[in-house]
């Protein structure tokens, strides 16, 4: 009778233990599904659809509309161009050491737009 007692005990302990690990797959499970998944397309990245946007939404402030922070404006294509085939404009918004970090004391581009900018200096800084 003891015997059995043992064993009840051991096969209950073993399927609560069982049970269990299941339960934190299944959670864990559905907090992977249940996030939100960002998509950040990079490929083929044009100056007007893609790039114009980003710098007028974080640079303009202090390089466009009539504004030339530390002599440089960024508000046209040509203006953009000349700073990006020299790879400053890259340096600065991936914050490189030695470089000023922009936007100027404000956080870092999302990886996502910076992501974005490579791809458009990376195929030749069109005017596309
Ligand atoms: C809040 C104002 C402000 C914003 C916003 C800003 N900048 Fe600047 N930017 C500055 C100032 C001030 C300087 C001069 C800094 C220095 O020389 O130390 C500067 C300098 C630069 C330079 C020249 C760096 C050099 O070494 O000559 C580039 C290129 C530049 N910014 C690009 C950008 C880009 C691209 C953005 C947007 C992603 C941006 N900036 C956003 C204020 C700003």
């Amino acid at each position: 009778m003891k015997k059995i007692c043992v064993w009840v005990c051991v096969i209950g302990l073993f399927i609560t233990g069982c049970s269990k690990t299941n339960e934190e797959i299944e959670s864990r499970n559905s907090t992977a599904g249940g996030g939100t998944t960002t998509t950040c397309d990079t490929v083929n990245m044009k100056y007007a659809a893609n790039i114009q946007s980003i710098i007028q939404a974080n640079c303009y402030s202090c390089h466009g509309n009539g504004n030339a922070e530390g002599g440089i404006s960024l508000d046209t294509y040509n203006k953009l161009q000349q700073r990006a085939s020299t790879g400053l404009l890259l340096n600065v918004i991936t914050h490189a050491t030695g470089y000023p970090a922009m936007p100027y004391q404000k956080a870092r581009l999302s990886d996502c737009d910076i992501n974005k900018i490579r791809d458009w200096v990376n195929r030749g800084y069109q005017n596309n």
